[in-house]
């Protein structure tokens, strides 16, 4: 079956069985590999993209869902320049990148709570990257790197958010 939906910004028409999930659409038919497959149980979190806004669990949503909507994976997360954005630059700054399994899973999630909080604290940092699992346990440095990008946003460091 055809499915039209706006990917990254581009109207996007590809045929597909019916059956396949949006992982494997994205990743089988369209090349688009930065989204990760690793459990394709909706436990990990690797294959995080944003569906009309909401960080979704792409193994987890049918192809046919997507239809008309709007989805955004991390080619589609990029700076003015299209190199990375400050958030990717902080990754690679606070070493938040270990083997890399994760790193677009988690930029996907913290691009979401970025938006959704404007300046997290770190408990929300937190609970807005738990639905993904880093195998290299780098978490310390993925909180960072979020934090990072906070302060550069302007947010206060976190003592003085609480004052
Ligand atoms: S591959 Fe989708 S949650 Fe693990
Ligand atoms: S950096 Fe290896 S899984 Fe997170």
């Amino acid at each position: 079956m055809e499915i039209r939906f706006t990917l990254n910004g581009k109207p996007t028409a590809v045929d597909v069985p019916p059956d396949i999930t949006l992982l494997r659409l994205l990743r089988d038919y369209l090349d688009m590999t930065g989204t990760k497959c690793g459990c394709e149980i909706g436990e990990c979190g690797a294959c995080s993209v944003i569906l009309d806004g909401e960080v979704v669990n792409s193994c987890l949503v049918l192809a046919p869902q997507v239809e008309g909507r709007r989805v955004v994976t991390i080619e589609g997360i990029r700076g003015p320049d299209g190199g990375p954005n400050d958030l990717q630059e902080a990754f690679i700054e606070a070493g938040a990148i270990q083997c890399g399994f994760c790193t677009p899973g988690m930029v996907v999630a913290a691009t979401v709570l970025l938006r959704k909080h404007g300046y997290p604290t770190r408990e929300q940092i937190i609970e807005g990257i738990s639905g993904n699992l880093c195998r290299c346990t780098g978490y310390q440095q993925i909180v960072e790197a979020i934090q990072m990008t906070v302060l550069r946003r302007g947010g206060l460091p976190e003592k003085e958010e609480h004052a």
